[in-house]
C-alpha cells in the first residue's frame, strides 16, 4: 500500500502532467496505441523489433528512462529519468526508402512546430534535424528504416526532446551545448501535451509529403534554418572534411555546402559544426 508521502507525490505529478497521466492510464493517444515503458535500452530498438512482429502503424513507444539511448553517428542520447520526452513512432509511409532524408526533414519541422505551438519557444533547425535554441541543442531525431514481418518497409522516427531537463541533469560534456524547454522558458511542461502536439504535426507533415508537397515542406524548413549562409565544418562518416558555407537543403533533402574554392557539395549524412563568425 502506498504511504501518505507517495500519495502526495502522485497527486502532485497528476496535477503537473495531466495529459501524461491520462496516456499512462489509457495506453492510447488520439486513437493510436502508446506503449509507455518505465525504462528501456532504446525506444528505437524496441520499436524496430516490435514493428518486425507486425506492430500497428502509428504505434508510439515512449520511455521515462533509456539506458542505451542512441543518437546519430553512433552517439549516446543522454536520457535523464522523467526529464525529457524519449519516444519512437512506427510509420509505414507510402514512400520509397530513398525518401528517408525527406522524412527526416519532415520530422524535424514537425517537432519544431509542435514545440513552438505548445510553448511559444521558436527553435531553429540544424540540418538534418536538430532543434537549436540560442545555438544550444534542445532536441535530436534518429530516423531508421527496416523491413517489417510482412516484408513492407517500416520507418522508425525516434525523438529525444529535452523538456523539463535542469542544468544539473546534463553531463559536464553537454552542459555548454545542450538546453531544454524548461531552461529556455523558465517553466515546466506536460510531456503528454507536447507528445500529442508532435504526433499531430508528424501526421500532417507526412501527409503533405504523401501529397507530393515536399516543396512546401522545404520552404517552411528553410524559414527556420539555423545554418543557411553560415560557415560550417562538415565531417563525413569516413572522415572526409569540408569547410564552407551552407546553402541549405535541396529538393532531395540533401544539404548543399559551397566550399572555400567555390565547389558545391551535396551532403547526405555526417557531422556538422557551425563555425564561429
Ligand atoms: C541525435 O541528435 O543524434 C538523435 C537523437 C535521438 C534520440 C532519440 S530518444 C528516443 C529514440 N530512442 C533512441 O535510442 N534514440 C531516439
Amino acid at each position: 500500500m502506498p504511504n501518505k508521502n507517495q500519495n502526495n507525490q502522485n497527486r502532485g505529478q497528476k496535477q503537473l502532467e495531466p495529459v501524461w497521466q491520462q496516456i499512462a492510464q489509457s495506453h492510447e493517444l488520439d486513437g493510436r496505441p502508446v506503449i509507455m515503458l518505465e525504462s528501456v535500452d532504446s525506444t528505437n530498438s524496441y520499436a524496430i523489433n516490435y514493428a518486425k512482429k507486425g506492430a500497428e502503424t502509428g504505434t508510439v513507444i515512449i520511455a521515462q528512462n533509456q539506458t542505451g539511448g542512441r543518437g546519430r553517428l553512433g552517439r549516446v542520447w543522454q536520457s535523464p529519468k522523467g526529464a525529457g520526452l524519449y519516444f519512437s513512432i512506427i510509420a509505414r509511409p507510402t514512400l520509397k526508402l530513398d525518401d528517408l532524408s525527406k522524412i527526416t526533414l519532415c520530422a524535424g519541422l514537425a517537432l519544431r512546430n509542435a514545440v513552438a505551438s505548445v510553448s511559444g519557444i521558436k527553435p531553429l533547425l540544424k540540418w538534418p534535424n536538430d532543434l537549436l535554441v540560442n545555438q544550444k541543442k534542445m532536441a535530436g531525431i534518429l530516423t531508421e528504416a527496416d523491413i517489417s514481418g510482412d516484408g513492407r518497409p517500416v520507418v522508425v522516427i525516434g525523438i529525444g526532446l529535452n523538456v523539463n531537463t535542469k542544468a544539473a541533469d546534463f553531463s559536464e560534456e553537454l552542459a555548454g551545448v545542450a538546453t531544454s524547454m524548461y531552461l529556455t522558458a523558465g517553466s515546466f511542461f506536460d510531456k503528454g501535451a507536447i507528445l500529442a502536439a508532435v504526433l499531430r504535426q508528424v501526421d500532417s507533415q507526412i501527409e503533405r509529403l504523401a501529397k507530393d508537397d515536399f516543396k512546401g515542406i522545404l520552404a517552411d524548413w528553410r524559414a527556420c534554418d539555423a545554418t543557411h549562409g553560415k560557415r560550417l565544418k562538415w565531417v563525413s562518416v569516413s572522415g572526409e572534411k569540408i569547410t564552407g558555407v551552407s546553402m541549405g537543403p535541396d529538393e532531395e533533402g540533401l544539404l548543399h555546402i559551397r566550399d572555400d574554392l567555390g565547389k558545391m557539395h551535396s551532403v547526405l549524412s555526417g557531422d556538422l559544426a557551425i563555425l564561429p563568425e
